[in-house]
């Protein structure tokens, strides 16, 4: 078995009467430190801070046994499903190809799990321990992955990933005997939910209108793909087109009943991917939506919490998103004031051929939109609050915003010739000292797909984790499941679904650090600390 050696192992053994090692689970008793700020305005309006530290006490326990897990990708024919499974088989089999560079071999570079470490603490000489994020908790290995999904397209993978033009030609030559016995299911097809120009990709539809049929058949898949392959877990994420908005409508899609319902009598605001959310949520595996679409109408939210099932979402964050939250970070935690940022996109994809017509975008732009809200929340000293709350400004982009908020425009154009190959241009133009200006102007060329594709992997390998993952207050009697929306996937995710009322944070840092304080709370390990690192009291 060319996998058996790169399973996981657990190379981490903590000594801590807080943690315990079972045969299954790994027990750990956490007291989670927090700060309750009570703010208040006096008559003449000074604010006081009344601050009290909380302290709670938390138990985890995460399942050691790794499962047979398989990903069903939305969209598996597309750039990145097909870029997915290739870079899966390559691992797995060792395949390397001859490039004009010379020979190149696989790897899963910009994965967080697999490419990226996290400080750990201190050895005996007062250095820092860096390990793998993948050696901290028993988690998947991606070459184990069991890959398959659906399409409206139905070209076997070979020759769809010779469409997508991503991948080398010797590489794709190479892979062609593994990817064409990878043949996508038919799908759910709603012409009015995707751009017309995909209409020409669709010969591989579910037949009929009945969108209970529908589900019904998504479901079946489902089971039978963990049947047929004796998987343990099975993760769907959706890859497919960027849908329009679904209408946000009482009594269709307001409520977990209504959806359902809808859903019997082939209601038309319900979207394919509206769909597929929903016969995961009922099939109890988790739902990831890699796209900016309103998936999660409310009615799939209260349904995936009424079933305990996990749903993480919205669209990949793989490339300008990921700058402009760390730039808007840096900027304002700088105390410098970003006044407009413009962002410009060109690509010749797939993806960007279905965005270009304006209900696609619109998801798009909205799901790019909020991006660097909370970093200017986070800064009354720059940002004013607003006396009345702007309903809808004159350029359409600023909405509903408690403080004043920079001009934030993005435009995206498709130019067939770009091919894969994304071009974001990006102006950030600041106010500093004194009346001062700063623009910073950003160019980044990428491969999109290669940089969504590692996103996939990581959004799978951890939502997989959240299943193992169970807490309970201390002294209560049952261990309950993590919320069902993970949160914790943020990073990899533009415009973070969260709890209904509760906001986004966008923040990659400390999108970051909420993973690390998560997986190292698992270990009964508090996060790293760097008091004493910057003062050297040793
Ligand atoms: P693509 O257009 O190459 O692939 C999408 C695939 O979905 C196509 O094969 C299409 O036939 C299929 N499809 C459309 N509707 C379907 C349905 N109802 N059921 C099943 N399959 C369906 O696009 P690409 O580049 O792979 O991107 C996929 C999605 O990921 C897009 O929505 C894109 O906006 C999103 N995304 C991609 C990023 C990136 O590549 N860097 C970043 C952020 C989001």
């Amino acid at each position: 078995d060319p996998t058996a050696a790169r399973r996981p192992t657990e190379s981490i053994h903590v000594e801590s009467p807080n943690l315990t090692y079972t045969d299954d689970a790994l027990l750990s008793r956490y007291t989670f430190h927090s700060t309750a700020v009570d703010k208040q305005a006096d008559a003449q309006g000074h604010v006081k801070y009344s601050v009290r530290p909380v302290e709670r006490e938390l138990e985890f326990k995460t399942g050691r046994k790794v499962p047979k897990t398989g990903l069903m990708l939305v969209g598996l024919g597309g750039n990145n499903g097909t870029t997915l499974t290739a870079t899966i088989l390559a691992n797995r089999h060792n395949i390397s190809w001859g490039t004009r560079d010379g020979i190149q071999t696989p790897n899963y570079l910009g994965s967080l799990v697999r490419a990226s470490t996290m400080r750990l603490g201190v050895d005996a000489q007062g250095e820092d321990v860096f390990v793998p994020i993948s050696d901290v908790l028993p988690m998947v290995h991606p070459n184990d992955l069991t890959v398959g999904g659906w399409d409206i397209s139905s070209m076997s993978l070979d020759k769809a990933a010779r469409r997508a033009k991503v991948l080398e030609y010797d590489l794709q030559r190479q892979l062609e005997p593994y990817l064409k016995e990878y043949t996508p299911l038919p799908s759910i097809y709603y012409p009015t939910f995707i751009n017309a120009n995909q209409e020409e990709r669709a010969d591989n539809v579910i037949p009929g209108s009945d969108k209970q049929a529908h589900l019904d058949q998504v479901r079946a898949d489902i089971r039978n793909f963990k049947r047929d392959n004796d998987l343990d877990q099975v993760i769907v994420l959706w890859t497919a087109n960027t849908e329009r908005y679904s209408l946000l409508v009482d009594g269709v899609n307001d409520t977990a009943d209504n959806l359902l319902e809808s859903i019997r009598t082939s209601h038309a605001e319900v979207s394919p991917s509206t769909i597929f959310a929903v016969a995961a949520i009922l099939e109890g595996v988790p739902y990831v939506n890699g796209a900016p679409q309103n998936t999660f109408v409310p009615g799939a939210i209260e349904l995936a919490e009424r079933h305990k099932a996990f749903v993480a979402g919205d669209d990949f964050k793989s490339g300008q998103t990921k700058v402009k939250s760390v730039l808007a970070e840096y900027l304002v935690n700088a105390g410098i004031k970003p006044l407009l940022i413009a962002s410009y996109n060109h690509l010749g994809n797939n993806d960007g051929k279905n965005l270009s017509a304006p209900e696609q975008f619109r998801s798009k732009e909205i799901s790019k939109a909020s991006v660097v809200d909370d970093m200017v929340e986070a800064n009354s000293l720059l940002y004013k609050p607003l006396a009345v709350k702007e309903a809808d400004s004159k350029d359409g982009f600023v909405k509903g915003h408690s403080t004043e908020h920079p001009d934030h425009c993005v435009v995206i154009k498709y130019l067939p010739n770009c091919g894969d190959d994304k071009k974001a241009i990006d102006d950030y133009t600041s106010e500093i000292g004194m009346g001062g200006r700063n623009t910073l102007a950003i160019y980044n060329t990428c491969q999109d797909s290669l940089l969504a594709t590692p996103l996939i992997i990581d959004l799978c390998l951890l939502a997989e984790l959240m299943t193992r993952v169970t807490y309970r207050e201390e002294g209560s009697a049952d261990y309950e499941p993590m919320y069902s929306v993970l949160g914790l996937l943020s990073y990899m995710l533009k415009a973070p679904l969260t709890k209904p009322g509760k906001k986004p944070i966008n923040s990659l840092n400390r999108q970051r650090q909420a993973l690390e304080a998560f997986l190292r709370a698992c270990l009964a390990l508090q996060p790293v600390s760097d008091l004493v690192t910057f003062t050297q009291m040793e």
